[in-house]
């Protein structure tokens, strides 16, 4: 009777000393680098890109990297603590920012794979695998340029943080993407390919889907729950996430809901069918045009309907 007993604490005894061995080793080990080769890229910038480039930066990078609203990208504290302290980066053209520290490649390598210039990885932010390469070229080619969001600050912050969970994820779960080179524009003409290229590279279906542990950054079809939200999504006022909604073209629980004109109010100015006012963790989209919020409405009608 009495041996199987110490048997069994000894191998708890054991069980527990592995789990605090690697849990220590996790702790106190450097975080994981990535080696990798950032392309060679000269861009050969002109107004039509650094417009574009705008555009794109306007409605994607400085929903985030704005620290304040109304001010250049600057960066700042990131408001999502789930993996320790991250602070977004200045992107503005000050010699000393993050933006200014990187060369064009190491930007692109960045933005396609999350790899960033010290070889870590990029936490939260997404990747922007599928942008084509003009598109890349014309947001690195704007933060060069001369504009209020890129007016020179000198604000500087600290070393990300990460507490234990972001130390585990940077180890075992995320991994650079591959570095897609070569992409072509979609077919700016076809308002569906329009529609899916905006969906993917505004990251709308990062939120809209089941889960951001489940999205697939590589093939964003294959995101657990495409489109179907129920995500959970971090708020500034309160601990409590607030699920995101299904785009699906679903009659009762989707898109169904929605005339394509409100739709509309709803992506650009965040005015919800009712006339209420949709939570702050769903962005403004200010800047999507007329064509583009068609694109995207003619684009989440053909995706399959979820419940
Ligand atoms: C959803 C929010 C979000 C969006 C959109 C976003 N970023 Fe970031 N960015 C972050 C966060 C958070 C970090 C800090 C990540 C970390 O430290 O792990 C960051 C870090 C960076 C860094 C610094 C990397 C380093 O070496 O420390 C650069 C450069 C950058 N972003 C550029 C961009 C550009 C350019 C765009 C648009 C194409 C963009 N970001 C879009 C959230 C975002
Ligand atoms: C950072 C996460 C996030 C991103 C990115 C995001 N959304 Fe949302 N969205 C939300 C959340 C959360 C809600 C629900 C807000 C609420 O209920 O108050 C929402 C609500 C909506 C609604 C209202 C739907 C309804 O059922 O009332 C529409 C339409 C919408 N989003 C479209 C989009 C589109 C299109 C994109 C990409 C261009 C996008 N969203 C990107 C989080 C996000």
């Amino acid at each position: 009777m009495k041996k199987p007993l110490s048997i069994l604490l000894g191998v708890l005894i054991l069980l527990i000393c592995v789990v605090a061995l690697g849990a220590a080793y996790v702790n106190f080990a450097p975080i994981p680098k990535h080696e990798a080769q950032a392309p060679e890229l000269r861009i050969e910038a002109d107004s039509a890109m650094i417009a574009r480039g705008e555009r794109l930066v306007s409605l994607s990078c400085a929903l985030c990297h704005v620290g304040k609203k109304g001010r250049a990208m600057e960066g700042g504290p990131w408001r999502e603590k789930d993996l320790g302290a991250l602070y977004v980066a200045n992107l503005t053209r000050h010699p000393e920012s993050a933006a200014s520290r990187y060369t064009d490649g190491e930007m692109a390598l960045l933005l396609r794979t999350g790899i960033k210039q010290n070889g870590e990885m990029a936490l939260t932010m997404p990747r922007y695998a599928h942008l084509s390469d003009r598109d890349l070229q014309s947001i690195i080619a704007f933060l060069r340029s001369d504009s209020p969001l890129t007016a020179p600050s000198d604000k500087t912050w600290p070393e990300r943080e990460l507490n234990m969970l972001g130390k585990v994820l940077t180890r075992v779960a995320i991994k650079p993407l591959q570095y897609n080179s070569n992409v072509a524009d979609p077919d700016f003409a076809d308002p569906v390919a329009h529609g899916r290229y905006l969906a993917h590279n505004l990251a709308c279906y990062h939120c809209h889907s089941a889960d951001f542990a489940t999205v697939n950054e590589w093939e964003p079809e294959k995101s657990e729950g495409y489109f179907g939200g129920g995500n959970g999504i971090v708020r500034k006022e309160s601990p409590e996430k607030i699920p995101s909604t299904n785009l699906t073209p679903h009659p009762t629980n989707g898109l169904g809901r929605y005339a394509m004109a409100q739709f509309g109010d709803a992506v650009r100015y965040g005015k919800r069918n009712d006339g209420s006012t949709l939570d702050h963790s769903m962005p403004r989209f200010t800047n999507l045009n007329d064509e583009e919020v068609g694109a995207l409405w003619a684009y989440l009608q053909t995706i399959p309907a979820l419940e």
